[in-house]
């Protein structure tokens, strides 16, 4: 009787599994669509399981904490995000030797709950005709007073300057973040808005010298017709290489707690862990992968490399934790709002 109850539990399991196969694993996103689209057609091609995604730009945590059972598989461009959402027990530890194997140590999510599959250093950006790369030296360096009305950012407030802004506060102390914000605010060329892309805009334009921004931008503007020319006289410069090294900002995957096709969920991760995802990923993206055996694009790993040190893509970097990062965000919020960051 043990072994009958056994074995029907067994085929029960067995058929919930194969039911589960061709469900589709429903994603939630913040990143952009036309990036993640052929990742999910060459999954859905190599295993015949579809992806249903939905897409937004803002509001992912608020998303899912409302409506847990909604996705299973939730992919951010902000991996503070997703280490926000695990905080908060809406995600679920993956079960995969795959991942675990496959991605670097320092990019597994605490308790395997998440990876981060791609990641790109917040850089300055220069106006090659005005500034020579030995002007330059660190993020700090950016607020010293020899760069007035030079400088051109984003919203303040906008998730990558707030993780850039994290991450100094962890590195540099509250202290040092909160002058270097002061800083950058007093050198500020015209109000931030716009996004990254607008900064390289108003470079071209002569407005500002110098931009933080995302260094995969350079080559997704020299991709783009339209936007060619303001990269084209833009150089990227890896800031802090003599000390501890650029920030990175970090995508990330994380299986939901309430997911209801688990299977499926972390089949999709591990393609998205493994080469074939990553390079598709880096060729698609210009993000540097978290897989060790796969190599950069050749279209980000050349950048930088007018100066000393920065060979192949390879940088240094200053590695802050998801988890230690986070905790600084409010007061960093604070810190935007004592200088009211946005205005000028
Ligand atoms: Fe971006």
């Amino acid at each position: 009787m043990r072994y009958l109850a056994a074995g029907l539990a067994f085929l029960a399991l067995t058929l919930s599994t194969m039911a589960n196969a061709n469900q589709p694993v429903r994603v939630l996103a913040d990143r952009t669509e036309s990036l993640l689209k052929p990742l999910f057609e060459t999954f859905t091609k190599m295993t015949g399981i579809p992806v249903e995604a939905v897409y937004m730009d803002k509001g992912l945590i608020d998303r899912v904490a409302g409506n847990p059972t909604e996705a299973d598989v939730l992919i951010t461009k902000d991996a503070e995000l997703m280490e926000i959402a695990r905080a908060k027990g809406l995600l679920q530890p993956h079960n995969s030797d795959l991942i675990r194997r496959e991605i670097d140590k320092r990019f597994q999510g605490p308790g395997a709950s998440y990876f981060v599959d791609a990641y790109r250093a917040r850089l300055i950006f220069y106006a090659k005709a005005r500034v020579k790369p030995e002007e330059l030296s660190t993020y700090a360096d950016l607020a010293s007073p020899r760069w007035k009305e030079k400088l051109c950012i984003r919203s303040g407030y906008h998730d990558y300057n707030i993780a850039l802004f994290s991450q100094m506060s962890v590195a540099y102390g509250p202290e040092k973040t909160r002058a270097i914000i002061q800083g950058l605010h007093d050198n500020l060329a015209r109000e931030p808005k716009g996004n990254d892309r607008e900064q390289a805009k108003m470079i071209h334009a002569g407005k500002c010298d110098l931009a933080l921004m995302n260094v995969y931008y350079h080559p997704l503007m020299m991709d783009n017709p339209e936007q060619r020319p303001w990269a084209e006289g833009i150089g990227v410069f890896y800031p802090d290489q003599r000390q501890g090294g650029a920030f990175i900002m970090r995508s990330a995957v994380g299986l939901t707690k309430a997911s209801r096709n688990v299977a499926a969920a972390t089949q999709l991760m591990e393609f998205l862990a493994g080469k074939d995802g990553q390079n598709i990923m880096t060729h698609l993206t210009y993000q540097f992968p978290t897989n060790p055996g796969v190599l950069a694009s050749p279209k980000i790993a050349t950048l930088g490399a007018e100066q000393p040190g920065i060979r192949d893509g390879k940088f240094k970097v200053n590695f802050v934790d998801l988890n230690t990062a986070v905790k600084e965000r409010e007061a960093v919020v604070k810190m935007l709002n004592e200088v009211q960051f946005d205005k000028r």
